[in-house]
């Protein structure tokens, strides 16, 4: 579900054009008179007629600072004042005008924010992260993601995952240390989740548990939290240490934490055709 904030302009061309070339939103619907905009998740549309709407203000934000740096950049010349940490609210804002007056706010949140990711978002932006900060993961973030988690797909509906929840720094550090690089992203994170499946529930717990620690990553990511698949976590030693029985499947062990430094860029992909068999 989703809504639409409608805009009356007296300028339509003008302001399609700035809102799609400076600001970057994309045209979502072209209805003729009115046309309906995109920004992730925020429709908002403008509708030509003969007064304006210039009431309000439209609030932009922006995964990190310097995303809104970047867009003080491009848009000095119309903005009030350079972007400042506002004491008031936890983020990161400056202001500008746009083309008929309205206010317009750029923004990030120093916080973490709700999820808020469209799926696109979601899918093109998801990293694997290997580096964290120190920064606590809070419960009701934590007590989302698993409610997410709930509805990944199993075979006949068996449900046969679980996830184990790592928290120990003791424990994180020796899971991080028993492949090397290869598992190192454990050891720098403040939470670890270890994907099992039992196999007397499901034939297909192989698929169950690989299906679900995915839902579990991408349900992560929406909320702003770095995950990786370790792979070869299937072990007795891993198992032993984390009470899992041993006839348990273990999927992947992900850490978990919010991203520190930058986002890597996404690895090359091959091309879509590459993918697609005739
Ligand atoms: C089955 C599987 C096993 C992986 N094993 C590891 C691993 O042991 N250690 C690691 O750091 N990354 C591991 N990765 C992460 C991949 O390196 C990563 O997904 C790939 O380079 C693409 O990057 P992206 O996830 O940022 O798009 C694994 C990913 C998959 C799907």
């Amino acid at each position: 579900m989703s809504g639409i904030v409608f805009f009356k302009t007296g300028i339509l061309s003008e302001i399609k054009e700035f809102y799609i070339e400076q600001v970057g939103c994309r045209i979502w619907m072209d209805q003729g008179d009115c046309v309906i905009l995109s920004h992730g998740n925020f429709l908002f549309g403008f509708c030509k007629r003969y007064d304006a709407d210039i009431q309000g203000t439209i609030t932009f934000f922006f995964c990190t600072k310097d995303d809104v740096d970047i867009m003080y950049e491009k848009l000095k010349s119309i903005s009030s004042a350079k972007p400042e940490l506002n004491q008031n609210y936890p983020i990161y804002n400056f202001f500008a005008k746009d083309p008929e007056g309205r206010e317009i706010e750029f923004q990030s949140f120093t916080e973490p924010p709700g999820n808020y990711l469209t799926c696109d978002e979601l899918l093109l932006t998801r990293r694997s992260i290997r580096q964290f900060e120190e920064k606590p993961v809070p419960q009701e973030v934590l007590e989302s993601i698993f409610e997410l988690s709930r509805y990944a797909p199993t075979s006949r509906n068996t449900q046969s995952y679980y996830f184990k929840l790592i928290d120990k720094k003791e424990t994180l550090n020796w899971i991080g240390q028993t492949r090397g690089d290869n598992s190192a992203p454990i050891g720098r994170a403040p939470l670890a989740v270890a994907v099992c499946t039992d196999p007397e529930v499901s034939m297909r717990y192989i698929q169950d548990g690989c299906i679900a620690a995915y839902h579990f990553i991408l349900a992560a990511w929406s909320f702003g939290l770095g995950t990786c698949w370790i792979a070869a976590m299937d072990r007795d030693d891993v198992k032993e240490v984390l009470k899992i029985p041993n006839n348990h499947y273990v999927a992947t062990i992900t850490p978990l934490g919010y991203p520190a430094g930058t986002i890597p860029e996404a690895p090359e992909r091959k091309e879509r055709f590459f993918f697609v068999k005739q």
